[in-house]
């Protein structure tokens, strides 16, 4: 018998060709391309691979007909080819943009916990507050309270310090007091002699222990905090004042230079300036040359100067003079707190000290400048 081949529509190049043969391997019809060579010799059900082709093979009627279909090989590798471009070029263009939106939204979702850390940061010896951010990313919720309880902890410990501190040095001022009169008396009925001598001797200790707890109950007092005041204060008469004090107590050597304005404001409590001129000055007469004067200024924007003269200090020791229990070579006694108290000071009102020496525009002594935060005058 002849095989059938269908009529062809179009004359093409077939992808698929095919055979339906009987089961003895008779051809009874084939695609027009069909070439029976690349086909298994005898029909068979399945799949099956050769060199160059893949075939399917199905039966009908009780496997007396079979279809036989082949496909180049070569043809399914370009459309398993095809089939991956189509999908991973779609691919390329999505995952920078999905990057790019991933990086986005942690961007703006953590703006608030970097607003957080600003907050933190912030927080220091000063300042304790509990912290406030507005919505925070529920994870980090806990975390925001926990460093609140932290803090409130560390408020109370801090302040339990200072408190104690601030008390001690109150109450050994009352018993020093009462002992250091106890021994001047003893010192006036001794009899000349040794015994005289030694009384001498306890009364400097005492009076030593006595000045050491006074700058102890000062530093609690500026690590306190509440330096601020309500109101601005005037600095020209408080250090018109406070100069005033030491010239009636002793010497007239303090010459004062006030601004020219008629009044300089600033924030800060007068207790506390009060503090921080004592300790200036104290220094000033005690370790400036006692022939020259003592010059203490006040400008226009609220930069005070303390100049006194004497030998420069060395740089190196200059720049660690502001720590506590810190002092310079020198024979006068002391307990190296009064630049300490001066800085904490200084530091809890947002002014800044600078210590120079040689002085400026000199080629010794010592200057201290405290510039304050000048609060304009508001005219009405
Ligand atoms: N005006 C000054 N001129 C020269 N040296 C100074 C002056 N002020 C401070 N110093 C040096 O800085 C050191 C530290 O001063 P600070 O006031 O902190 O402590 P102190 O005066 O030694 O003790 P305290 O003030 O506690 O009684 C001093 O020992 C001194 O050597
Ligand atoms: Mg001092």
């Amino acid at each position: 018998r002849e095989a059938q081949h269908v009529a062809t529509l179009k004359i093409h190049k077939e992808y698929l060709t095919y055979l339906v043969r009987d089961a003895k391997g008779e051809i009874l019809m084939q695609s027009h391309d069909a070439d029976p060579k690349i086909f298994n010799t005898q029909p068979s059900e399945g799949f099956s691979t050769t060199e160059k082709y893949r075939l399917y093979g199905a039966s009908a009627l009780r496997e007396t007909l079979f279809i036989d279909i082949a496909e180049p090989l070569d043809h399914r590798r370009e459309a398993a080819r095809e089939a991956l471009f189509a999908l991973l070029l779609p691919l390329l263009a999505l995952i920078p943009i999905s990057l790019l939106g991933v990086w986005l939204f942690v961007r703006i979702s953590l703006r608030s916990v970097l607003a957080y850390r600003r907050a933190v940061e912030a927080r220091g010896v000063g300042d304790l507050s509990p912290i406030k951010v507005a919505r925070l990313p529920a994870e980090i919720d806990p975390l925001a309270d926990a460093v609140n309880h932290l803090l409130e902890r560390l408020r109370k410990a801090l302040e339990a310090e200072r408190s104690f501190t601030a008390n001690s040095a109150h109450e050994l001022r009352t018993p020093l007091a009462a002992t250091l009169a106890q021994i001047q008396r003893l010192r006036h009925e001794a009899p000349e002699g040794p015994l005289r001598v030694r009384a001498a001797k306890i009364e400097n200790s005492l009076r030593e222990l006595a000045r050491l707890s006074e700058k102890l109950m000062q530093l609690a007092k500026a690590e306190g905090g509440g330096l601020l005041s309500e109101a601005p204060q005037d600095l020209i008469p408080l250090l018109a004042h406070g100069v005033d004090e030491w010239n009636h107590s002793g010497g007239q050597r303090i010459a004062l230079q006030l601004p020219s304005q008629a009044s300089v404001y600033s924030a800060i409590d007068p207790d506390a300036f009060g503090i921080l001129l004592r300790n200036l000055i104290e220094n000033a007469l005690k370790y400036g040359a006692a022939d020259q004067p003592v010059e203490v200024s006040l400008g226009d924007q609220a930069l005070l100067r303390v100049v006194n003269g004497g030998q420069a200090v060395p740089e190196p020791v200059l720049r660690r003079l502001t720590e506590r229990f810190v002092r310079g070579n020198s024979d006068a006694s002391g307990s190296g707190l009064g630049l300490a108290i001066a800085q904490t000071i200084v530091q809890g009102v947002g002014a800044s000290m600078t210590l120079a020496s040689p002085a400026t525009g000199r080629d010794q002594g010592f200057e201290v400048r405290v510039q304050f935060v000048l609060i304009p005058t508001v005219k009405e």
